[in-house]
């Protein structure tokens, strides 16, 4: 990924996280997925009173990019109000998977620092069906 849409990921994940709907636990994620068409879609963890039914900012986003039709997500930048890092959860690794062959994930954290991976490290052995022809 070239330095400018990097740059576009992190503005479209910091202005994303600003939405979180976390009460519970005052964490605010954000995060914005760069897809094979060019376009960008970010998301924003939203928490609900049963605990249980909270989705996570990655899952958010790239929801957002596969219902608007962008099925093919090319790398993902994922930020937060906490020091350090925040790792994709296993959830989302998973449901990433589905959408890019070997999605590249920025990890941005809330002083500007950043850590790179590709999704198979975060989640080598991936679970994966071959999609039937429609
Ligand atoms: N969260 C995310 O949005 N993404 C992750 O990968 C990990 C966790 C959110 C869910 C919840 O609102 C809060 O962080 C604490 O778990």
């Amino acid at each position: 990924m070239d330095q400018r849409r990097l740059k576009e990921l992190e503005k479209a994940a910091k202005q994303a996280m600003k939405m979180a709907y976390s009460p519970y636990s005052n964490i605010k994620v954000g995060a914005a997925v760069l897809c094979s068409d060019g376009r960008i879609y970010s998301g924003c963890n939203i928490e609900n009173s049963s605990y249980s039914l909270t989705i996570c900012a990655e899952r958010v986003a790239a929801s957002k990019a596969v219902s608007s039709g962008s099925k093919k997500i090319r790398s993902i930048v994922i930020t937060s109000n906490l020091d350090g890092f925040i790792y994709p959860c296993g959830a989302c690794r998973q449901f990433l998977s589905e959408f890019g062959n070997n999605i590249d994930v920025v990890l941005l954290s809330s002083t500007g620092r950043i850590k790179k991976y590709k999704l198979s490290e975060l989640l080598p052995y991936v679970f994966r069906l071959e999609p039937k022809p429609s």
